[in-house]
């Protein structure tokens, strides 16, 4: 079976969050099952520059009015298909802003780009001998594909829309209608009209053969007016046609025994070495050294993710006698308010602002539980990163991180089955609740310790969701 995957974003080459992590893992976990995956996505800067031996493997003429290449190229055992198209994605600045922080003012061109890239090689043959069975598609960047295929040649072909993100939609002023290469008829409300705006991300849910989300609870959740995001309606007419399928990660990406960007390797059987990586971490991040638990943050400083209530809970975590690390980039007043709590803390709260990916690995190796207060979270990774190296997840009981981590409540405990906390509600004495009860099992290094390996030997393999995505695929064949 063949697919082609369609998205802004794939690890290692291009990353602002979970969406590249899952874009770049998934195929590898789909080849067991005969799934040949190939990803396209666009040709930015960072993505060229680390393509070696790459080939051309198609031509566009006329795409928006100019002509494109599309290159195909192996990376870490991925098949890439590279669009590549300089007067849309050669230029300074992230796959979304600007060098200035503001989106780049022609993001739908650029995405539409991409999905109807994306439509032309499924049915057009624009890469010559070879045509996928299904077109997956991740997020309203890739969106429109569906859309295109239903309006060109490629109708006949099944199509998955995978929503990571509801919040992020993808959403136009109808200006730029006339310049989608849409036929009238698209612009209307079965399509990608939305109270008078386009929605890529409608237009992709409304036309995608089956739409999947990554996580049960997200799944349900983005039915109701909460967390639908103005799209639960639209989902609910289509439920019968959503699933939810939990991510996993790369597991050799992560991997406390061979991970090359911690000091210390350790397993469930050699905890005490993590002492190793803690150090690196105390001076990396400026902390004294001395007992009590190190809670860590490795987020998108955003609204989403609950950090202003990390920022309130700072004081209690310190009082208490923990410590804090915070490594984090995003909204300038969330930056503010957990900088200003590492100046009150000095030794006892770090920061490093910023993306630093090899960083990350040393804070989930060095810290002994991770905060996700998340208001909302699809699925999540930061709690799968982190139960694989025992730092034992603290998390809003919410999407994602209700289903992927077990409270340590009485009967978990006694069950053995627990791997992290849960709380509830999503306020800043909810998150402060649930440090005490940190503190408390952290008090007792039996408990924690299981804690820690319960969490290292829970499966978080992208084994059993890979299976889900080939049954849904092969349903979708089969329906032909
Ligand atoms: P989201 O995609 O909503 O941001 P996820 O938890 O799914 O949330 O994925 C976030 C990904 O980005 C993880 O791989 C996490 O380790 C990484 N990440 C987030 N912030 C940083 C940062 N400042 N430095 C390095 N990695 C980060
Ligand atoms: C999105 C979500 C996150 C999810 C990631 C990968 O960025 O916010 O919860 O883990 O996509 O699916």
């Amino acid at each position: 079976m063949n697919i082609l995957s369609v998205a802004s974003e794939v690890y290692p080459l291009v990353k602002t969050g979970g969406l590249a992590d899952v874009v770049g893992a998934l195929p590898t976990a789909l080849l067991p099952h005969g799934v040949r995956t190939r990803t396209l996505v666009p040709g930015y800067p960072s993505v060229l520059q680390k393509l070696k031996k790459r080939k051309k493997a198609g031509r566009f003429d006329n795409l928006f009015g100019q002509p494109a290449t599309v290159l195909s190229a192996e990376v870490n055992g991925m098949d890439l298909l590279v669009l590549d198209y300089p007067a849309l994605y050669d230029r300074d600045g992230g796959p979304y802003l600007d060098t200035t922080g503001l989106d780049h003012a022609d993001n739908f061109r650029r995405f539409a780009a991409l999905s109807l890239a994306a439509a032309e090689i499924a049915g057009n043959g624009v890469v010559p001998n070879w045509k996928p069975d299904i077109v997956h598609v991740h997020d309203w960047q890739a969106a429109l594909a569906p859309v295109y295929m239903r309006f060109g040649s490629a109708s006949d072909i099944p199509s998955v829309m995978t929503i990571h993100n509801i919040a992020f939609q993808g959403q136009f002023g109808a200006s730029v209608f006339p310049e989608l290469a849409l036929p009238p008829n698209a612009f209307s409300t079965e399509f990608v009209e939305y109270y008078g705006d386009v929605s890529f991300l409608k237009g992709g849910l409304q036309t995608a053969s089956a739409i999947t989300t990554v996580s049960p609870s997200y799944a349900q959740e983005i039915l109701t007016p909460e967390f639908g995001m103005g799209l639960d309606g639209l989902l609910a007419s289509r439920v019968a046609d959503l699933t939810g399928i939990v991510n996993g990660i790369d597991g050799d990406t992560w991997n406390p025994q061979t991970d090359p960007h911690i000091p210390a390797h350790y397993g469930p059987a050699t905890l005490k070495r993590r002492a190793g990586n803690r150090k690196a971490l105390e001076e990396r991040f400026g902390l004294e050294r001395g007992p009590g638990p190190i809670f860590c943050v490795i987020s998108r400083l955003t609204w989403q993710k609950g950090m202003d209530l990390v920022a309130e809970a700072a004081d209690d975590i310190v009082a208490l006698g923990g410590k804090l690390v915070v490594l984090g980039s995003g909204e300038p007043a969330l930056e503010g308010a957990l900088m200003a709590a590492a100046s009150r803390h000095r030794g006892h709260i770090g920061m490093v602002t910023g993306y630093d990916e090899p960083l990350s690995h040393l804070v989930q190796a060095g810290a002994d539980a991770i905060l996700i207060p998340s208001r909302f979270e699809p699925c999540g990774l930061t709690q799968l990163y982190g139960l694989r190296y025992g730092c034992v997840p603290v998390v809003a009981r919410t999407g994602g991180l209700t289903d992927t981590i077990i409270d340590a409540n009485e009967a978990a405990l006694s069950a053995k089955c627990a791997t992290g906390f849960h709380f509830l509600p999503v306020t800043a004495d909810g998150l402060k609740l649930a440090i005490r009860r940190v503190m408390r099992a952290y008090n007792e290094p039996k408990l924690w310790a299981r804690l820690q390996t319960q969490g290292m030997k829970s499966d978080v393999s992208w084994a059993k969701s890979a299976e889900r995505y080939v049954s849904l695929y092969s349903a979708l064949l089969a329906k032909g």
